[in-house]
């Protein structure tokens, strides 16, 4: 079921519900096979809905709030503390604000870094999201592809050869705390390791970690590497509506309190606020969602959300593995990558995340077992149909 342009027109009080009612039973549909995207789609916030008869504007500083009277700033500070503490750094050496999602988040990170290094090179491996080279295009920056490992990981070996290359300039590295294709993790302690290695001093790199999805995973999963702001990193950003599950796009960027200055923020007399996010009107909403999850969820709820995504994707991987087709999944991910069907139509229908040759399945929350059966059963049959 899904909506024309044409079911679109008229505009009684009855047809446009009606529309509603219908757009609402397709996304139902939609949901029952939506596996290739990392949404968290089982959530429910039906206790926010008074909350839905009035406009919110975080438009300024959260930590200074604004005169903006119909903002959830106090929501938002404490989502940002919630995350402070989540990647260890201490509240009064942090800020943040809460981001349209991961590719703001990271276009602030990076630009962060640019603003600490004027002349620094972006390094962002190859399977860096597209949002790190749309930023390097945005902000201006040179910017210089990194090889990577079988398993998605950035390439220690290739980034030396490439700092070897550009050693009179400063590095700002995009690390990706899981890649999108393959949810590889990049080693932090190794790129430091590799940066100071070869001349590059603290003053002399930064480091964004783009941690869209598993940022907020990874503190979850036993002997995953840390992420944390004990080590030198400059700022994590991650997506809200991904493992959190929020009904809007949304996102969260932590860097360093220091760091928010120069042409990081201005004053703005009008707000009566430091303007230093990238936006100016943001979501108060969005704000309210995070807050409400991360209460509801408390951090053993999410512990057991991260466990269930991570078993589940161990069971399709055995599941694809037994059936005769070849699939992986990196130790500390919940994505599994497989061949890709050669039936466009199938991998539609379940909302599949295709590159070149590989296709891939995300497990979350609200991915059960019985989608996880059906998906495979489907897949082996149209298989055995091609060949
Ligand atoms: C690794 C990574 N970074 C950034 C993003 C962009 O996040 P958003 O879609 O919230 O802007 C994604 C989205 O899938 C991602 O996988």
């Amino acid at each position: 079921m899904s909506l024309a342009m044409s079911d679109l027109a008229g505009d009684s009080e009855q047809h446009l519900l009606q529309i509603i009612t219908i757009f609402a039973q397709a996304l139902s549909l939609s949901k029952m096979r939506f596996l290739g995207y990392p949404t968290n789609l089982e959530f429910d916030y039906e206790a926010l809905a008074p909350l839905l008869h009035f406009h919110i504007n975080n438009a300024g500083d959260p930590f200074l709030g604004s005169c903006y009277t119909l903002n959830s700033a106090a929501f938002e500070v404490s989502v940002l503390d919630w995350f402070a503490s989540l990647w260890e750094i201490a509240k009064n050496q942090c800020w943040g604000y809460v981001t349209t999602g991961g590719t703001e988040g990271n276009l602030h990170g990076i630009l962060v870094g640019r603003e600490q290094l004027p002349d620094g090179i972006l390094y962002a491996s190859e399977e860096s999201h597209y949002s790190a080279f749309k930023i390097a295009r945005i902000c201006r920056m040179q910017c210089v592809k990194v090889a990577t490992l079988r398993s998605g990981e950035i390439d220690c070996s290739d980034l030396k050869a490439s700092l070897l290359a550009h050693k009179d300039k400063p590095a700002i590295i995009n690390i990706n705390i899981g890649t999108t294709m393959n949810g590889a993790i990049d080693d932090i302690d190794l790129v430091v390791q590799t940066l100071e290695e070869y001349g590059f001093t603290r003053d002399r790199f930064y480091i964004h970690c783009d941690g869209a999805l598993f940022g907020l995973m990874l503190p979850f999963i036993k002997q995953a590497p840390r992420l944390s702001f004990k080590k030198p990193i400059g700022s994590i950003a991650i997506s809200g509506h991904k493992f959190l599950g929020c009904p809007v796009p949304c996102g969260v960027i932590i860097t360093r309190l220091e760091y928010i200055k120069g042409n990081m923020s201005s004053d703005v007399e009008i707000i009566a606020s430091r303007d230093a996010t990238i936006t100016g009107s943001r979501s108060g909403h969005a704000a309210i969602f995070l807050w409400y999850a991360l209460k509801k969820k408390g951090l053993l709820g999410l512990k057991e959300e991260v466990d269930k995504c991570m078993r589940n994707a161990d069971y399709l991987l055995d599941k694809l593995q037994n059936a005769g087709i070849s699939a992986m999944k990196n130790e500390f991910s919940n994505i599994v990558v497989f061949e890709k069907p050669q039936d466009e139509e199938f991998a539609r229908r379940w909302s599949l995340a295709c590159k070149g040759s590989m296709a891939h399945v995300v497990a979350m929350q609200h991915v059960t077992l019985e989608m996880l059966d059906s998906f495979v059963s489907e897949f082996v049959q149209k298989r055995s149909f091609k060949l």
